[in-house]
């Protein structure tokens, strides 16, 4: 079933060449944070190319309930004039995320230390997904939650009424589990320390630092060490928001499999903590290059370009890369199945609790499609045909998981039949406009007529 409405089967057949420039749109982790960090500010915060997708959305509806006043103006514009660190009001009813857990993750560290009592729900998805490890680094600040058998959604979180600083070493690679912390931090008297042994993206640091928070990050013999001071006076800000490099995968890669494809990706923001895909591609041989490379709001951006590519080879992709690109790896598998030889995937736990176990859903989607799949605990490997030698023709489960279903829909891009998923409604989750956006550059997917 869709996150929100009936299942909408839809199917990729193969096609042409696609052409031309795909405008994808505004990064889903910064849209969350502008939105949040808004709320947290006193004045009024303006936003660019906000990604109007329904996980977005989802977190705009729950600052309005903590307090905030958020306005939609047209266009991916969008205000949010805030209450201030420590300021959110108690929500008059459930807080639900839908289907995304950097919502419910962030939200649940902005609250922690006010002393307001919120209770949380998903779709069947989220209320899945563990919360223990973002609230159990809470509970450290006097939060109390109350949740669900596992420390799953629904769940009840109680603010801390005299919140004490904290230093948590996070346990899992994990950006929204620091980001809850750190979050938490910002209404806690003192410092709160977050450790890190693996970087993963770095977006709240960056922007609590550019909403004038005080916030160090330093390497040590630990990790990465990154000191918040608490109760500052954040300053409402102007926000661009960069287009999501995890958006422009998909067209990327569909044109890396797709016969006489040349593909423009305008404007992606290419910070290291997320470019992952993009080398691993280029050491798979993949004909991607960056053009007209700038900084834009302190981040590195590029044009992306993206041939046809023939002749990519499988790689051992390295497990130090995995946070840089972890959402990237279903759509990875894909290319992996039109190169030749294997793509090793490892220190990839992670995937298993995302909005779907992702090494699950994509080794069967593979299999039924053809294409030969091993997998253990954190480590899957992926046998490619080459191009041409995909035989796809099966359905696949997307498990109400957005890059699941796009990743099978650009799998039928190039594949010898076509390639079906029971339900594409996820997508509206991150990528509202990924079929009018793929149509334009001459993929030919379309919903299914009953
Ligand atoms: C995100 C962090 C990642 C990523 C998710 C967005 C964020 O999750 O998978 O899509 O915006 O902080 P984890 O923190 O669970 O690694």
């Amino acid at each position: 079933m869709s996150s929100h409405g009936d299942p909408i089967p839809m199917t990729s057949r193969a096609c042409g060449p696609l052409r031309g420039t795909a405008e994808v749109p505004g990064d889903k982790s910064i849209s969350h944070r502008s939105l949040i960090l808004g709320a947290m500010c006193i004045g009024e915060t303006t936003i660019k190319g906000l990604l109007e997708g329904q996980d977005v959305l989802d977190t705009a509806k729950a600052m309005q309930a903590f307090g905030a006043d958020v306005t939609d103006h047209g266009d991916g514009n969008w205000s949010v004039r805030g209450v201030g660190v420590g300021g959110f009001a108690e929500p008059q009813n459930v807080i639900d995320c839908g289907n995304s857990g950097t919502g419910v993750r962030l939200i649940m560290g902005a609250m922690a230390t006010q002393p307001i009592t919120a209770t949380f729900t998903g779709d069947a998805s989220l209320n899945g997904r563990p919360m223990a490890r973002v609230t159990d680094p809470l509970a450290e600040f006097g939060c109390q939650a109350v949740g669900r058998e596992g420390g799953r959604l629904p769940m009840t979180l109680v603010g801390a009424r005299a919140p004490v600083p904290v230093r948590y070493t996070v346990p899992v690679p994990s950006a929204q589990v620091k980001s809850a912390v750190l979050l938490a931090g910002l209404n806690a008297p003192g410092q709160t320390v977050v450790i890190e042994q693996e970087a993963t993206r770095d977006h709240t640091e960056r922007m609590l630092a550019g909403f004038g928070a005080r916030i160090d990050t330093r390497e040590t013999d630990e990790g990465y060490e990154i000191t918040l001071t608490g109760q500052p006076e954040l300053q409402p800000q102007h926000i661009d928001v960069p287009r999501d490099p995890s958006s422009a995968a998909f067209p990327v890669c569909a044109a890396l499999i797709t016969p006489g494809s040349d593909v423009l990706v305008p404007g992606i923001g290419l910070n290291p903590t997320r470019a992952g895909l993009f080398t691993t591609l280029r050491e798979m041989g993949a004909d991607l290059t960056y053009e007209n490379e700038r900084t834009e709001g302190g981040e590195p951006v590029a044009d992306l370009r993206a041939r046809f590519s023939p002749d990519m080879h499988g790689i051992e992709v390295p497990p130090a890369r995995a946070a840089s690109m972890i959402d990237e790896y279903p759509v990875l598998s894909v290319v992996a199945a039109y190169a030749s030889g294997q793509t090793v995937m490892r220190g990839v736990k992670e995937l298993r609790v995302k909005e779907s176990d992702r090494i699950d859903a994509m080794a069967q989607g593979l299999r039924a499609n053809g294409i030969e799949v091993e997998e253990g605990p954190d480590w899957w490997i992926v046998t490619g045909l080459g191009h041409g030698n995909v035989p796809g023709g099966a359905v696949c489960a997307s498990q109400l998981d957005h890059r699941i279903a796009m990743s099978f829909l650009i799998l039928g891009m190039a594949a010898n039949a076509p390639v079906r998923v029971d339900d594409g409604g996820p997508i509206a989750t991150s990528f509202p406009i990924f079929e009018p956006l793929m149509a334009r550059l001459g993929a030919d997917v379309s919903r299914d007529t009953a």
